[in-house]
């Protein structure tokens, strides 16, 4: 099933180090790690591995940029400038980078030309666009006094992001901090660092002063662990699993620093039977299949009502059957291996537990090949509640089908989970749809839709999906902190 025939390359990689201030340079303990294709399972490059002395480095540029150097007198319009060249030079180099995300993470190169690239560019324009515009206010308290807002940046903002959608993560990241002002500290996720260094360096070529951007990748425990406990800086933003999540919530609680986690979901896709139905088992496909299933907010609860449940399952099966596995540099092909031998792995078990608590696998349910991380587009029917397909995350191409038979049954059932990230209603009924997407305790509620971005839009979850929110005005919100100024009037 693996494609013989490529429409696209693999690119050059051109940034391999730490970025520290306006230098690339190796780690000072001389280490490195292989990232690897997971189409082949070769290693691409050997990758600069930062550790605790990298990342103080790194912090302590990013202070000076932020406390002394030409940014903290930069004016916001000109910030916003930096934001706009730096969407333009990723515009330009947009084949580069498209295949460059494909190589390393493995997402067909269709997505990250169509979905990916696309919105990166968005988001940073968009955010350029905020730069000048972050306003106080002016506040009428008792007494002859002038008692004003002022919205200013964070500081030195550390910033940790997962492999799923690698460039879009750094997007969302320095977008809003940038625009508000913030100098940044990043650490990439191990298995994707390569994205990430290229936006890097073309940042500097777009002309951002040393040390408003540091890259250093490395691994969670070592690198990640030192930027969340040092003192100098000032807030953690971070994507990735709630585990992880709770191990940074404690190590920052000794400075207090500021925090925002964007985390998983087990996220309910509600399918009533008056519903446009083709549009949507479309959007049940594309909302638990796409990217290799590695979405935060997959549909990976799929609530179907009882009287179509069965036209449901023939034709969303129909549809998984079909979907292209294979090269990720074939245009044709719709999905790609999983990152990495870990996820692969997780992934299979959770198929074989499937199995093993009773639900049946209608499609797919092994591997694809014998090298690379390929699984086939996976459905299981007869899931229940209580069982761990339907608890989990899992993260992979696995759809689990519930069946419901009322209204107020799926409401009640599609909240019970410690998640809360995104949820869907497919209805004819516009008022049951509104009805049901206030009840539903979650960040996002998609109507007849999935998957629907915009940088815009914000975005983030209720419970254990998260804290605090991504994108639009919100996602700036938390990038700033408020200063009240009052002043005595004669
Ligand atoms: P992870 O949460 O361990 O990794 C995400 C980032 O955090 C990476 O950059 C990693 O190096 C870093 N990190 C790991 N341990 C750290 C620590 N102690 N201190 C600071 N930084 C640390 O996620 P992982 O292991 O890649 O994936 C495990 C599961 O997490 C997946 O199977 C999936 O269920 C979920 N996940 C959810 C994502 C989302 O978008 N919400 C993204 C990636 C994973
Ligand atoms: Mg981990």
């Amino acid at each position: 099933m693996i494609t013989a025939t490529a429409d696209f390359a693999p690119p050059a990689v051109r940034q391999t180090g730490i970025l520290i201030g306006d230098k690339f340079q190796p780690a000072i303990s001389g280490r490195t790690f292989s990232t690897v294709n997971p189409a082949t399972e070769d290693v691409i490059c050997e990758v600069a591995e930062g550790d605790a002395a990298d990342i103080d480095l790194a912090v302590r540029a990013a202070r000076q940029a932020f406390d002394s150097g030409p940014w903290s007198r930069m004016d916001a319009r000109d910030r916003g400038r930096l934001l706009t060249k730096l969407a333009d030079l990723i515009e330009a180099n947009f084949d580069e980078l498209a295949a460059l995300e494909t190589l390393d993470n493995g997402k067909p190169i269709g997505d990250s030309r169509a979905a990916d690239l696309p919105l990166v560019i968005d988001c940073l324009r968009y955010y350029g666009g905020w730069a000048d515009k972050i306003q106080g206010s002016t506040i009428p308290v008792r007494g002859n006094y002038f008692c004003y807002t002022r919205r200013e940046p964070v500081g030195v903002c550390g910033q940790i992001i997962p492999w799923n959608f690698p460039m879009l993560m750094v997007a969302w990241k320095w977008g809003p901090a940038l625009a508000a002002g913030n100098t940044i500290v990043m650490k990439p996720a191990e298995q994707t660092p390569l994205t990430c260094l290229r936006m890097a360096e073309l940042a500097l070529e777009a002309g951002f002063p040393p040390g408003v951007i540091n890259v250093v990748p490395g691994y969670g425990p070592t690198a990640g662990a030192a930027l969340v406990r040092h003192p100098m800086v000032d807030k953690i933003a971070f994507t990735g699993e709630g585990n992880t999540a709770r191990i940074i919530m404690r190590e920052a609680a000794e400075t207090l620093k500021r925090i925002t986690f964007e985390l998983g979901g087990k996220s309910p896709n509600i399918v009533f039977a008056d519903a446009d139905l083709d549009a949507a088992v479309a959007g049940a496909e594309f909302g638990l299949f796409f990217n290799q299933g590695q979405c935060c907010c997959a549909g990976s609860r799929l609530f179907v009502e009882e009287s179509v449940h069965d036209e449901f399952v023939a034709k969303v099966v129909a549809r998984a059957r079909e979907r292209r596995v294979g090269n990720p540099f074939d245009r044709n092909t719709k999905q790609g291996p999983q990152v990495d031998q870990a996820q692969f792995e997780k992934i299979m078990n959770y198929i074989d537990r499937g199995r093993s608590e009773g639900a049946s696998c209608v499609a797919g349910g092994n591997r694809v090949g014998s090298k690379g991380y390929f699984i086939e587009p996976t459905v299981f029917t007869g899931v229940t509640d209580q069982m761990d397909i339907a608890r989990d995350e899992i993260f992979g191409p696995v759809m689990s089908i519930l069946k419901f038979k009322s209204t107020d049954e799926v409401t009640l059932r599609a909240n019970d989970t410690s998640y809360g990230l995104a949820a869907a209603v497919w209805t004819r009924d516009g008022a049951k749809a509104h009805a049901l997407a206030h009840k539903l305790r979650a960040g996002t509620v998609w109507i007849n839709c999935y998957d629907v971005f915009d940088a815009a839009a914000p975005f983030g979850g209720f419970k254990m999906s998260g804290l605090g929110r991504e994108l639009g005005e919100a996602g700036l919100a938390n990038y700033t902190e408020l200063k009240t100024v009052t002043m005595a009037l004669g």
